[in-house]
């Protein structure tokens, strides 16, 4: 053990704490090793990535615009491959979209500052579909709740929720505590949710997402029922579990890799159908007509572009739909022929940003349909908005000519 910290500490994190690299990873080090010991770890293990969440100009404001300008001229530099969750602005339809350009202006010199620290100015909460996809059984320090979901329970690797410091923390240094769901006990099932119902739709799953993370909060639920669901059917499941309850990880027998490694047997069981998912949107949505659509939480991959595009051939919109996605998603749509469609109907393919980051209340919106039960949780509360949660094809059913 090291004589400075009741952690196991290997050759290169002790150089760090002993300041060998400069006081500022030391310092960084030292909160690793802090958070460490609040939670029992014995030691730091090495992270094969992080994705660091407190982009947005809205979340971290001039106190940490300023914080992040002093780390970035302090010469630190990242250890391991970083990326970063949504920023507040799609810094290419900035102006065009009309995003206040004072925020703009902060959001930009935010992204800089990130830059020269060395992180991928990939600002999105799907890295795993935009070209950092991690292996199963790695260890890393992510962020972004949703990403943490998919990455321990479709992925097999291993992370906590991190908060905006201790990703910055790991990025920086390397590594991170070992426990909670680096560890095999954190990961065993506390619930059995039986699925009675047909799931139709990407935001049926975000309505189930919801009804379960309600219910279970932090735990690791079992899912049984669930008919092959695909990578973006489980993005929005996850998503919306994290954003209703604090669930990082969960199995679907047959399909996710640790599934197998468990049982359900002797859990406490819950079951759910077509009235408790009727229900779930119910409660998330208003009265009213939408003044903006917005699809792509979390982002979008590629699939559900084409998908799109597909459906809006030929068609106009009567309202605007934001389409968020991560900026290589997006270049490669446009590449391939698949973002015309969708920009010809009206509707916009954003990069970069995400509408609950985004400063949507001080653009005029006051009432806002999703199709994610993630963003339904969220955007009253942290954007002022009165929502619809519907599936996407019954909200183009509606707003399409
Ligand atoms: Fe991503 Fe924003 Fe939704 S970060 S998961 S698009 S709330």
């Amino acid at each position: 053990m090291s004589a400075a910290s009741p952690l196991l500490l290997d050759e290169g994190q002790r150089a760090l704490l002993a300041g060998e690299h400069g006081p500022l990873p030391r310092r960084l080090m030292r909160l690793l090793l802090r958070l460490g010991e609040l939670y029992g770890a014995r030691r730091l293990v090495p992270v094969a990535s992080a994705q660091i969440a407190g982009v947005s100009y809205k979340s971290l404001g001039d106190p940490g615009l300023g914080f992040l300008e002093d780390l970035a001229a302090s010469g630190a530099r990242v250890r391991v491959t970083a990326s970063l969750n949504p920023s507040g602005v799609d810094p290419e339809r900035a102006e065009e979209l009309g995003f206040p350009a004072d925020f703009a202006a902060k959001q930009a010199r935010i992204l800089a500052a990130y830059a020269r620290l060395g992180v991928l100015c990939s600002a999105t909460c799907a890295p795993y579909q935009a070209g950092l996809l991690p292996r199963f059984g790695e260890h890393l320090a992510w962020a972004e709740s949703s990403a943490v979901a998919y990455a321990n329970a479709v992925l097999g690797a291993r992370t906590n929720r991190e908060g905006g410091p201790s990703a910055l923390a790991a990025a920086l240094c390397g590594c991170t505590p070992e426990h909670g769901l680096h560890l095999d006990e954190a990961r065993r099932p506390s619930h059995r949710v039986r699925v009675e119902a047909e799931l139709r739709s990407t935001a049926d799953f975000g309505a189930l997402g919801v009804w379960v993370g309600r219910r279970v909060g932090a735990g690791v639920p079992w899912l049984e029922g669930l008919c092959e669901p695909g990578p973006d059917a489980l993005k929005a499941l996850g998503a919306a579990m994290a954003a209703s309850g604090a669930v990082a990880m969960y199995h679907v027998p047959g399909v996710t890799p640790e599934a197998c490694l468990h049982s359900p047997a002797g859990l406490p069981e819950l079951r759910v159908g077509r009235a408790e998912l009727e229900a779930t949107y119910a409660e998330l949505t208003c009265e009213g007509e939408p003044e903006l659509l917005v699809t792509g939480c979390p982002h979008a991959s590629l699939a559900e572009i084409a998908a799109l595009s597909r459906r809006l051939a030929g068609r106009r919109l009567t309202r605007p739909l934001w389409v968020c996605t991560s900026a290589s998603t997006r270049e490669a749509a446009r590449r391939l022929g698949l973002a015309a469609p969708i920009e010809a109907a009206g509707a916009r393919l954003l990069a970069d940003t995400c509408v609950v980051v985004a400063p949507l209340e001080r653009m005029g919106f006051r009432t806002t349909a999703v199709d994610s039960g993630k963003a339904a949780c969220y955007l009253p509360g942290l954007c002022g908005q009165r929502v619809l949660f519907r599936p996407l094809e019954e909200l183009l059913e509606e707003h399409l000519r």
